[in-house]
């Protein structure tokens, strides 16, 4: 074992994705387990895991851990949680039988919180912002991605992506942003020239401060066509590209995605076999958001297929004020079991290394030798009461590159 500037000891059961890259069909099933653990730190990676006994009395342990289990740092792979105003009528209004659908038609939804957003200062974004990112990691997770989308304009979206990159600043987690291209204007006449302001300005503007290009594809914002043309200026600006599809319709978002190699498809509530074929022989990854499922009462991805196929999988909050008020990374891991049918080692596997495969991260999501000492103290000897806990938080402890973040 190397020298290590922290040696924690006192793992009762290590829990991680093996090997490397995306977990890909029936491997998501299986994760690495290690009883008696111990990982050795420095520079704020891990250098070492192994059974403690290997040790042999060679070192002092720094952190004794006194038999607790310990997971990989959570990655919430889709979050907007760039938001100003609320939506708590259109919660009551859903609560009467409106759908979410009806009112994004009628202007609200999305574009109501657009209004708040668009116009609202950099430090008010962060401020309203940074309690959604505190609760995330309390959670458990130590990489994030925050998505723009309500800004809607060039300097609204640039604002927002202004005030990631202050968050990032602020925060431990390590934090990915992602330019959503969210709903188009909604006059007609006007949409062509907003599809090339955002392919034409926005985009290369974009570029520098944020990883990836989301576009929602669906009947509500933008049709494939326009998806194309947004995704080939992603990719002209050297991003990657992503994409809420088949949510409420299928109108080919998955497909169009998938033939852009996007590095996600995500949402996948309306996808059906075709889809789910598409996306299992491709190397594009599908995210499945459980909240969305039980705050709009959308059918669920079956993502138990996706695996069967030989796809991968990651899980997200979608934390947003809209479909998905899950301000929990742990939760929306252990609802995936309940409602997408992973089994415990997949969600984990799909809470972790895969969702960091959907960022195109690759030094988070395990405890192995390289990564970034992200990890989880458990309030149990057993790992799988992450998966299984809902409505307190199994997460004792929260270390980021080997540093306590949240207790
Ligand atoms: O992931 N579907 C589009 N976008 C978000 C919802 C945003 C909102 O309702 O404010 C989503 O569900
Ligand atoms: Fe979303």
């Amino acid at each position: 074992m190397p020298a290590a500037d922290l040696l924690v000891t006192g793992i009762s059961q290590l829990a991680t994705p093996g090997g490397t890259g995306v977990r890909r069909g029936r491997q998501m099933s299986q994760i690495d387990i290690v009883e008696n653990a111990a990982i050795a730190i420095t520079g704020g990676r891990i250098t070492w895991v192994g059974r403690q006994s290997a040790l042999e009395g060679k070192a002092t342990a720094d952190l004794d851990l006194g038999g607790r289990a310990v997971i990989p740092g959570l990655v919430d792979p889709h979050t907007h949680a760039i938001w100003a105003g609320d939506r708590f009528a259109d919660f009551e209004a859903r609560a009467t039988g409106v759908s979410y659908e009806e009112i994004l038609q009628r202007g609200g939804g999305i574009r109501s919180t657009i209004q708040h957003t668009a116009d609202a200062p950099i430090e008010t974004l962060v401020a309203l912002a940074r309690p959604r990112i505190d609760a995330l990691i309390a959670s458990g997770a130590t990489t994030i991605e925050i998505k723009s989308g309500y800004g809607f304009s060039r300097e609204g979206e640039l604002a927002s992506l202004a005030a990631i990159a202050a968050l990032r600043a602020q925060t431990p987690a390590a934090i990915v942003a992602t330019l959503l291209i969210h709903v188009p204007p909604r006059d007609h006449l006007a949409r062509a020239d907003y599809v090339q302001m955002v392919t034409d300005d926005l985009i290369p503007a974009a570029g520098p401060h944020a990883r990836a290009v989301d576009v929602f594809i669906e009947r509500e914002a933008f049709n494939v066509k326009e998806a194309r043309r947004i995704f080939a200026a992603a990719r002209r600006a050297g991003l990657g590209v992503k994409a809420h599809v088949d949510q409420f319709n299928v109108i080919g978002g998955l497909e169009a995605a998938v033939e852009a190699q996007a590095l996600s498809v995500d949402h996948l509530e309306a996808s059906g076999p075709e889809q789910i074929a598409c996306l299992t022989t491709s190397g594009t990854i599908g995210v499945v958001l459980p909240g969305v499922t039980l705050h709009l009462g959308l059918p669920a991805v079956n993502a138990g297929a996706i695996i069967e196929g030989g796809g991968a999988v990651a899980v997200g909050t979608d934390l947003n004020p809209g479909s998905s008020p899950l301000f929990s990374t742990q939760l929306a891991m252990a609802l995936s079991i309940r409602i997408n049918g992973l089994t415990p080692a997949e969600a984990l596997t799909a809470a972790t290394a895969n969702a960091a495969a959907a960022l195109a991260v690759t030094d988070a999501g395990r405890i192995a030798p390289g990564q970034r000492a992200d990890f989880c103290v458990l309030a149990d000897r057993d790992w799988r009461v992450a998966p299984w806990t809902m409505g307190t938080s199994p997460v004792e402890r929260v270390f980021i590159a080997g540093c306590e973040a949240a207790r």
